[in-house]
């Protein structure tokens, strides 16, 4: 094209934008489209599964709580996550997080690998005072959480939502949920939550790629 067909769009600011704004839209959907078709195939393995309502439960206090503010549950693929936290976080570890806690605030570590690094009584003093384990730690108290109970019900409910959106409970499954969170406080469910963090539908590694990441 002709210099003077550049002049003729740079001279009026109208047009510039028009054809600025309907390039860089092309660019956008160029980088955007192929996301959406990647993050429908990605498919779970066999071992991972939907939470069990103990560590749903546990996780929706994890998410009323604002946990995610201060830790991420993503490691990215680089040497020195992957030295401190373990095997990078990949896709199809999180299909059944509803809403995904990848987070990006790290005022604490990240924990998406936390679980079995503690006993369950640290977790639970952790919580309840969290600079009489970790003396200069800046994370607050929850002392709340050991007296409060977890209501059945709203979890049974709240799988039913999630098996609509293709959660694969079975009736049983959401049957036993009251019977499962029986006596259970939300302490109990939030540690049990962290102490599966990283275990229970925990990476997938490929042949070879453990040893490499370690
Ligand atoms: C104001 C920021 C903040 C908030 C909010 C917060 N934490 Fe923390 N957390 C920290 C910091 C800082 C540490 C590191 C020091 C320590 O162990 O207490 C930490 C450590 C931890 C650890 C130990 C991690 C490890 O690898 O040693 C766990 C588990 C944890 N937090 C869970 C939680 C949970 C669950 C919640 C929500 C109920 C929460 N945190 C809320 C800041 C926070």
């Amino acid at each position: 094209m002709a210099y003077r067909h550049f002049e003729a769009i740079e001279k009026r600011t109208w047009l510039l934008g028009i054809l600025t704004f309907i390039m860089v839209s092309l660019g956008g959907l160029a980088e955007v489209a192929p996301l959406f078709f990647q993050a429908l195939a990605v498919k779970p393995a066999d071992n991972i599964k939907p939470y069990d309502p103990v560590h749903l439960a546990g996780r929706d206090i994890y998410v009323r709580e604002g946990c995610y503010l201060c830790h991420s549950q993503m490691i990215r693929s680089l040497r020195f996550e992957t030295q401190r936290y373990g095997h990078y976080s990949t896709a199809e570890e999180s299909v059944y997080d509803r809403p995904f806690q990848w987070g990006s605030k790290r005022t604490g570590p990240d924990i998406a690998r936390v679980g079995g690094k503690y006993s369950d009584a640290w977790q639970r003093q952790h919580l309840l005072d969290p600079r009489s384990v970790a003396p200069d730690s800046n994370m607050p108290a929850y002392p709340w959480l050991a007296k409060a109970g977890v209501d059945g019900k709203d979890i049974a409910a709240r799988m039913r939502v999630l098996r609509r959106l293709g959660h694969p409970y079975s009736d049983a499954d959401i049957d036993g949920a009251e019977k499962a969170l029986e006596g259970v406080s939300e302490l109990d469910a939030l540690v049990t939550y962290l102490q599966g963090l990283g275990v229970v539908n925990g990476p997938q590694p490929a042949p070879g790629e453990a040893a490499k990441a370690q």
